[in-house]
């Protein structure tokens, strides 16, 4: 935990009066924070179970041995990979009741060092022209979690094309847990750029920024990503790290859980209303480190 503890030191300076800076004008909308019912949180409930399951080493024939895994018994695996330490394991799949192909991949946890140290690692780079080619040069990501992303996208993107063929669909459900979270949301833009067909959903628990504005703003606005929701857990610090003012910003579709267990819906990008984790949690002494595995509506963020 050491690297954690470091990179959480890190930022504290910075994090601390971010939480002050007003949001962009340009990014006010007239919204309003909204409740989100029971019956719609339970929706997001199969995907909990498979950023969850992301966590187990998957075997041969992707039977994992572990809590969340076997919850949603319709999945139909395609491919897994990763070693748990230097890259993240990942698997794919197809889950006919959501009629979607499914991408998880797996999150930090206190066996996963060097993952870890991966998080530490935040300059703002450029994404790899060969893996995003044509993207704009002022879209920038965190370097560690572009690196993460890096290692196994080859091998992901080749699995969901075969998917794709084998199912003959182009939606893609994309999750994951802390880093997972950050790797899937790169697969967000990734995909896309390389599937022009795929039409992606993104749900990640206690995700990182991963990128600059610009990043957020072309997620946002990608008409191939369909949809994007990022599920904070009431005090969990991860979400404000790397903090604003070293240039990083999450996309819209923050639903933050308040200590009261209600979710609610943040409307824009980095809400710094008290009831989204930008305002409530406004640095680390307000944060809670042990909110960031859950629950999620039930479901906790491990094997
Ligand atoms: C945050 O939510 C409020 C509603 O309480 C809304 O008026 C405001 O525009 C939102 N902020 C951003 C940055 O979208
Ligand atoms: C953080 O959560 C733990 C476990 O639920 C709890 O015991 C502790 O009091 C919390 N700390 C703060 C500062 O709220
Ligand atoms: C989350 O943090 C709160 C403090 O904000 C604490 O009371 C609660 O027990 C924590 N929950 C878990 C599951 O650790």
């Amino acid at each position: 935990m050491a690297s954690l503890r470091s990179w959480l030191r890190a930022t504290t300076a910075v994090l601390t009066t971010s939480a002050a800076l007003a949001a962009p004008a340009s990014h006010l909308k007239r919204a309003s924070i909204t409740q989100v019912s029971q019956s719609q949180a339970d929706t997001f409930t199969p995907t909990a179970h498979y950023a969850s399951a992301s966590y187990c080493t998957p075997d041969s024939t992707l039977a994992w041995n572990c809590a969340n895994c076997g919850k949603n018994p319709s999945f139909q695996p395609i491919a897994s990979g990763g070693d748990g330490v230097m890259v993240q394991y990942w698997f794919v799949g197809y889950d006919p009741s959501l009629e979607s192909v499914v991408v998880a991949v797996q999150g930090t946890n206190p066996s996963a060092i060097i993952p870890l140290l991966t998080d530490g690692d935040i300059a703002l780079i450029n994404l790899d022209s060969d893996l995003f080619p044509g993207l704009d040069s002022s879209i920038q990501a965190h370097k560690g979690f572009a690196d993460a992303h890096s290692r196994s996208a080859d091998d992901i993107l080749a699995a969901v094309q075969q998917a794709f063929d084998k199912y003959s669909t182009s939606k893609v459900l994309l999750t994951g847990h802390s880093l997972g979270a950050a790797i899937t949301l790169l697969h967000s833009v990734y995909i896309p750029v390389q599937i022009p067909d795929a039409k992606v959903t993104y749900v990640g628990y206690g995700l990182p920024r991963v990128g600059n504005q610009a990043f957020a703003d072309y997620v946002d606005a990608h008409d191939s990503i369909t949809s994007v929701t990022h599920i904070n857990n009431m005090e969990d610090p991860i979400p404000i790290l790397p903090g604003r003012l070293l240039g990083f910003d999450h996309p819209a579709g923050e639903i933050h859980i308040q200590d009261s267990g209600e979710w609610l819906a943040c409307p824009g990008q980095d809400n710094t209303s008290s009831q989204c984790t930008v305002g409530d949690v406004k640095n680390l002494l307000d944060g809670n480190l042990s909110n960031h595995s859950g629950p999620y509506n039930g479901v906790t963020m491990k094997c």
